[in-house]
């Protein structure tokens, strides 16, 4: 049938229906009385309530039906655990685990897989008998990096997915809307629950020309982000369009979307191009190849659809950019880097080149960096420093081994890492480097001045987050973002500053050499290596996979059952503690660190060790460091929350602006919860963590009046009133009492955004506890 195919290799039962996404873009087009954007389209064509809710962005609720679930093995173990809780049996949307974020890099492929597949042996038995019991598909540890595996077998032009982690977007880049959710959200519509969206504002990215020899996909991402900054996309899509999209390549316009996620943005998509038809076929899905270019015309905006904001990037006039250090938003173009690297004092000695995740590992990328490679080791040069090579997945490495790049990398005595995320997300065990073990940490501009103790050291990734200690744990570490090609060519001058399009190197015979432009192949021309050995399909037979016991040890400390949370509460909350004012940048890694605690992923008590123990004490400017206002003694923040949750103290946060930024992890809201916070009140919120904090039952409330945040101090004593009536739309009180000093008690108004249904997590004690209440109804 016309605009029909398969939804994927391994769900050859379940099918895309492009006639029926026409059939419900014309209703959502007539019912709207205008013309839409490509994003409006893709989210009417998942709309649940498609004819009684008008698309008013930043307004309307939109309930959605994504189309497939994806968990990485870390958000995976909770979402399980929260999903068996519920006494569900299989899935309701086809869902895929992925094994990717617990594998620690450090001598290679050879050694580290095997290493991990031992020391995390129950997880991935948990992960793996859970999937076959719930009729989820499996993909092993070393099978490839999430958003890789989901880009090669999965993704699809117009259809829409949620997945746990943050850089799910980066399928966005062959036009399927991919928005990167918490683990709780993605419990629900594996449930069978609707996904809540507000409808959110549509920012258009106007491409046109064509990328410079030099420049690649990365800049354009590293030049927008630099724009919007890590707050300008929240609450917004990212849309690009117009004639520079067409001269991209499918792969490009992924890193493009994955790394959108560094403006806080829900998602960013591109339209449908002649590169994605041709990527379809290259992992050999021709008959979605086919079906899409049946609807073509109706996967992108229509003619005269408008964007709430129209950001121009000419891709001709566009030079490479280096992002960071500490944040992804500051960019600076390469002919001006050495001096304002130097100016910066930023440390000048480059100590080692990383290339892959997520972001930058497909098959053009890598042969584009492996171009370069060649023309050095051709010179006789070597790098000066350890390169670190991720392939994104089994398939891309093994395509990457029939083209000869690998081998060009192995040649440079470069690591070639698991196919997995590694150092990307701290699960790096980095040789050589000494490490702070306490610091203050400061992000932004500041950070260059005091990044604390600890070797201060710079390196170079094509990753797409850089915050302070993300990588090696070391916050002395200068993390700069760029681009495979810039990666490659910086190691081979340890000199920060050097500019490889105009500068040369000076070689052992005194002679100098100079790069020449990258050059690689968008696709490989035999198409991409089988590889479904890595994949797991679970039984399809239900009684079969209802006779299978899901494995998690009774002795484990890394895998727990979890107990429902009490319910909310019903009236007011009075005379609470503040557990830390946090100051500055909140982000989920500062609020649940990951490295080592990875571990502890699926033991809801053993990583509540690590809560907030990154925020920034806003009254002492230290991390991990709060004064206990019952005992009056100086802590830890897990243990003095651990102390409140004992005594049967209630407790808050105060938090700044963006609190939660960053990565999509639900631990984030439920450590704090276990621990016993009622309330987080900040100055704004990074939306996927006040979501799950809601799913939670956490009130995520933010200040009428922002500049209260500065009226209140870590000792005072805070009460939250109106709780009895609360309902979506209606204001809170506060009600804050000091403890010290001579200033006098105050009332200042809360706000909050939950819908009614939010409403009913927050008083059954939680999202799921509301879940099973209804089913045992
Ligand atoms: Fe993994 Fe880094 Fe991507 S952690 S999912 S490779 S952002």
């Amino acid at each position: 049938t016309p605009g029909k195919a398969p939804l994927s290799r391994f769900e050859p039962d379940q099918s895309i229906d492009y006639s029926d996404f026409i059939r419900k873009v014309e209703l959502g087009r007539r019912f709207n009385n205008r013309p839409l954007t490509y994003t409006e389209k893709i989210l009417v064509a998942h709309m649940d309530n498609i004819e009684e809710e008008i698309l008013q962005r930043g307004k309307s609720l939109l309930k959605l039906r994504p189309r497939r679930v994806a968990c990485q093995d870390a958000t995976a173990q909770m979402a399980i655990i929260q999903f068996m809780s519920a006494g569900l049996s299989s899935t309701a949307a086809p869902t895929s685990v992925h094994c990717d974020h617990l594998i620690v890099g450090k001598k290679g492929q050879d050694v580290d897989l095997p290493h991990a597949l031992n020391v995390h042996k129950e997880v991935f038995d948990f992960l793996s008998s859970a999937c076959k019991r719930f009729n989820i598909g499996f993909w092993k540890a070393g099978a490839g990096i999430i958003h890789q595996s989901i880009l090669e077998n999965y993704a699809f032009p117009g259809g829409l997915m949620i997945g746990a982690d943050s850089h799910t977007p980066n399928a966005g880049g062959l036009g399927m809307m991919a928005i990167g959710a918490g683990g709780a959200d993605a419990v629900d519509v594996m449930a069978g629950l609707p996904f809540e969206l507000k409808a959110p504002g549509v920012i258009g990215v106007r491409l046109t020309g064509r990328l410079p020899e030099w420049t690649a996909p990365k800049d354009v991402i590293n030049q927008l982000v630099s724009i919007l900054t890590v707050k300008g996309g929240t609450g917004n899509i990212i849309e690009f369009f117009g004639p520079g999209t067409k001269s991209l390549s499918a792969t490009g316009m992924c890193t493009i979307t994955n790394m959108g996620a560094e403006t806080g943005a829900t998602t960013s998509i591109f339209p449908y191009s002649d590169a994605m038809n041709s990527y379809l076929k290259a992992t050999h899905r021709h008959e979605i190849a086919a079906a899409a270019d049946f609807v073509a015309n109706e996967l992108k905006a229509d003619e005269g659809a408008e964007y709430d904001q129209v950001i121009e990037i000419d891709l001709s006039t566009l030079e490479p950019h280096i992002n960071g250090p500490f944040t992804p938003d500051l960019s600076t173009p390469i002919s001006k880097f050495g001096d304002v690297s130097a100016q910066e004092s930023w440390p000048p000695k480059l100590t080692a080149g990383f290339i892959g995740s997520c972001t930058n590992s497909s098959f053009q990328d890598m042969t584009r960096a492996a171009d370069l490679a060649k023309q050095a080791l051709t010179a006789g040069l070597k790098p000066k420093m350890p390169l670190f090579v991720s392939p994104g997945s089994e398939q891309t490495r093994e395509t990457l081994r029939a083209s000869g790049a690998l081998a060009v990398f192995e040649e440079l005595g470069s690591t070639i890492l698991p196919n997995a995320c590694g150092p990307c997300c701290g699960s790096f065990d980095r040789e050589g480097m000494e490490k702070a073990s306490k610091t203050l940490i400061r992000s932004g501009s500041e950070a260059n001045k005091d990044a604390g103790q600890g070797t201060r050291n710079s390196i170079i990734t094509t990753y797409n987050r850089n915050f302070t200690g993300r990588l090696d744990g070391n916050p002395a570490t200068y993390n700069f973002l760029s681009s495979p090609e810039m990666v490659m060519a910086k190691i081979f001058s340890d000199n920060l500053g050097f500019n490889p399009i105009k500068d040369s190197i000076k070689k052992d015979d005194g002679s100098e050499f100079r790069f020449s432009p990258p050059k690689g192949e968008s696709l490989p021309a035999g198409g991409y290596a089988n590889t479904d050995y890595v994949f797991t399909k679970p039984p399809s037979n239900p009684s079969e996979r209802d006779n299978i016991q899901v494995k998690i040890p009774e002795s484990s400390d890394r895998l727990q059952r979890l107990s429902p949370f009490p319910p909310g509460r019903k009236d007011d909350i009075e005379n609470c503690v503040i557990l830390i004012k946090t100051k500055g940048k909140c982000t989920t890694d500062h609020i649940t660190p990951a490295g080592p605690w990875f571990r502890f992923r699926g033991h809801l008590d053993n990583i509540s060790n690590n809560t907030l123990i990154g925020a920034v004490n806003a009254e002492n400017d230290q991390t991990n460091s709060v004064t206990n206002w019952i005992t009056g003694q100086e802590g830890d923040t897990p243990g003095t929350a651990r102390a409140y949750k004992n005594l049967g103290q209630p407790w808050v946060v105060i938090g700044d602006y963006n609190y939660g930024e960053g990565s999509s992890r639900e631990h984030a809201a439920l450590q704090p919860r276990y621990l016993g916070c009622l309330a987080i009140i900040a100055r704004s919120f990074a939306r996927i963590h006040e979501t799950n904090l809601k799913k939670q039952g956490v009130l995520a409330l933010t200040f009428a009046n922002e500049e209260d945040y500065d009226r209140v101090h870590s000792s005072d004593r805070i009460s939250i009133l109106g709780i009895s009536e609360i309902s979506p739309g209606k204001s809170l009180n506060l009600q804050c009492t000091p403890t010290v000093g001579s200033r006098l008690p105050w009332t200042a108004k809360l706000n909050h955004s939950m819908t009614s249904e939010q409403v009913e997590y927050f008083k059954a004690g939680s999202a799921l506890n509301l879940m099973a209440n209804r089913k045992s109804e």
